[in-house]
């Protein structure tokens, strides 16, 4: 922690902000930005911002000169002034609670304007009845944004997050390393970032999705435990959980099992929660991906409330209704959800539930409800008393249905179950609900293509007890792979790596990348693996995400210095931007268009 004198240079004595009683009495240059002003009585005070908060400065014809006084009244807004003065205590009927420095204020003496600002474009501090800009008017002046208390204490608490990751795990005995950033397609399932080549006509370096297979060349260096805060670039669709450049806080250890990296990741995740002065009951509960997916619909389950899934096959096995015999005869089921005390929902509320389902990709959805022991809706009377009473739906209680197969109905009804619990408030404030997701399937395959697919990366180890399935059954191979999620957020994900040179061959062999494409791709690492690779395994964080949660935010955005927007834009600098034609010529690259279509 930094006292108030840390900061202290030839121009200034302290921090403003971190004035205090006991500093009553004592002589004090100051520098800071002029926040707002006011004249009172012949007194100019200004509110003088910096790093620790802000204090008030006061001209009085007692202590400043009448130029003093003139200057203080006429400052802009956010200018930076050096001012030197004394501090005083305030009269008690002019203390200000609100304020940390509120019991004292600086007389001035004298005020030297080194940073004349315009008026701002944007406000910092906003007065009464002030909203907040638009985030892109915020993200355009982002050096104004950024002078918000809020974002301050955002960009203050990342800072103390990384130095405690970097204290936690030097302390472990992982070392530092730091990987390329012009380098080869890393496959994490984003496109690839590319850099085009000036020195080799037509080849391109790709920016790293992840450190991924550095660090386990790392391992096969022995360095045993590695760890960086990495940045990591992705070619995606972004949402307020994701940005196209992040990072990752990245590890990897060798001789290690996953319980290991459990027990690892809990005790840094901890370490990280305590930074930010909260405390999480560790370990962590586990769950296996198949019961997630069954249970919630999703491999990031919330837990913090109920509303699990069920199956209600088995009852409409025998009941003659269109949609639901449809969706059965074509290898589908009827799973749902029931929402106690959700009868109470408008039409339209319900309506807004079924375009969540829709937008997941559902054809629809069914719904049913008990009130005065009564059941109501599309398909109740197509239903026998047992067979209502067998789908369990209480009094009081929605019950939502949707017909159809499970890699439909998984994300339908996970989205529906998210906004369900919102609608009916029962997603509790303050609590922390980390679990681990386990035995992740190897494989996921392409429901139209039938093509197989790596659920994390081609890297990852298939379960010991799992490798004859991969000749007749790989889609049913379980990896040795793992998640953290917090709160139906992923933060981290990992795996036990594959050490042995042939199991990886086989690997990229199922996902189909022939042995001359794999040696293209992938020969140094293959290379590496035969020439003597320890047992190794990590994890990877998201850093940012981490920082987000713990700050409170709800956007990224609001943790990184300089974020781009969804549409991957830097909107303060105003990136990407055209190249000249002689910038292109060098690197061998002609525009199909003239860049129009670019946008
Ligand atoms: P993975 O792809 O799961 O694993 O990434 C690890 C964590 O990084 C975060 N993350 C992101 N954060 C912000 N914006 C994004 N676009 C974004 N994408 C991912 C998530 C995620 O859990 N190499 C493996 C790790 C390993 O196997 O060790 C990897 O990168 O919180």
């Amino acid at each position: 922690m930094i006292d108030e004198h840390t900061l202290a240079t030839s121009l200034r004595t302290q921090l403003g902000g971190a004035l205090r009683r006991e500093h009553v009495g004592t002589t004090v240059k100051l520098g800071g930005w002029v926040q707002r002003q006011r004249v009172m009585g012949g007194i100019v005070f200004l509110d003088l911002r910096d790093r620790a908060g802000v204090v008030q400065v006061s001209f009085d014809p007692e202590f400043a000169s009448a130029a003093a006084i003139k200057l203080a009244g006429s400052v802009g807004r956010e200018s930076v002034v050096l001012i030197e003065g004394e501090v005083v205590a305030r009269p008690e009927n002019g203390r200000n609670a609100e304020l940390a420095t509120g019991e004292i204020e600086v007389k001035a003496s004298s005020m030297r304007v080194v940073g004349p600002a315009d008026t701002p474009a944007i406000p910092v501090a906003l007065g009464k009845g002030e909203t907040l800009p638009s985030e892109e008017l915020r993200l355009r002046h982002r050096y104004l944004d950024l002078r918000r208390p809020e974002l301050q204490t955002n960009i203050v608490l990342r800072h103390r997050l990384m130095q405690a990751t970097r204290r936690h795990l030097s302390e472990r005995g992982f070392l530092e390393i730091e990987t390329p950033i012009l380098t080869k397609p890393t496959p994490e399932g984003a496109r690839d970032y590319l850099v085009p080549s000036r020195v080799s006509a037509g080849e391109f370096y790709a920016l790293p999705q992840s450190p991924q297979l550095y660090k386990q060349l790392l391992m096969i260096s022995g360095f045993d435990r590695y760890f960086q805060i990495a940045r990591c670039f992705r070619d995606e669709d972004l949402r307020a959980d994701r940005q196209p450049e992040f990072t990752q806080i990245d590890i990897e250890a060798s001789f290690i099992s996953a319980e290991d990296i459990y027990t690892l990741a809990e005790g840094l995740l901890a370490a990280l929660w305590k930074e930010a002065g909260l405390s999480i009951p560790t370990p962590f509960p586990r769950m296996k991906y198949a019961d997630a997916v069954e249970r919630y619909g999703t491999d990031r389950p919330d837990l913090r409330y109920g509303l699990e899934l069920f199956d209600a096959t088995d009852v409409f096995r025998g009941v003659d209704f269109g949609i639901t015999r449809s969706a059965i005869d074509a290898g589908g089921r009827v799973r749902g959800v029931r929402i106690p005390g959700g009868a109470a929902l408008s039409r339209k509320q319900v309506d807004e539930l079924e375009a969540l389902a829709k937008g997941a990709g559902a054809a629809g959805m069914l719904r049913l409800k008990r009130e005065k022991g009564e059941l109501t809706g599309p398909p109740a009377k197509f239903l026998s008393a047992e067979q209502g009473a067998a789908l369990g739906i209480q009094e009081g209680e929605l019950c939502l249905l949707v017909a159809a197969r499970d890699h439909v109905s998984s994300p339908a009804l996970d989205r529906v179950r998210q906004e369900a619990a919102k609608v009916m408030q029962l997603v509790p404030t303050g609590t922390l609900s980390f679990l681990w997701v386990i035995d992740f399937p190897l494989f996921e395959k392409d429901p139209s293509t039938g093509t197989l697919g790596a659920v994390h990366h081609p890297f990852t180890s298939p379960h010991p007890d799992d490798l004859a399935l991969l000749d007749n059954a790989p889609e049913q191979a379980r990896a040795v792979a793992y998640d953290v999620v917090l709160n139906g957020t992923e933060l981290g994900g990992g795996s036990i790596r594959i050490a042995d040179p042939d199991v990886q061959r086989r690997m990229f062999n199922l996902l189909a990348i022939d042995d001359e494409t794999a040696q293209q791709r992938f020969g140094f690492l293959l290379e590496g693996l035969r020439s003597g690779a320890p047992p190794h395994g990590g994890i990877a964080f998201g850093f940012d995400r981490i920082a987000m949660l713990l700050s409170g935010a709800t956007s990224l955005r609001d943790v990184i210095a300089f974020p781009k927007t969804t549409a991957a834009r830097a909107l303060f600098e105003g990136a990407p931007t055209p190249v000249g034609e002689d910038d292109l010529r060098d690197l061998h690259i002609r525009l199909a268009s003239n860049g129009d279509g670019a946008r």
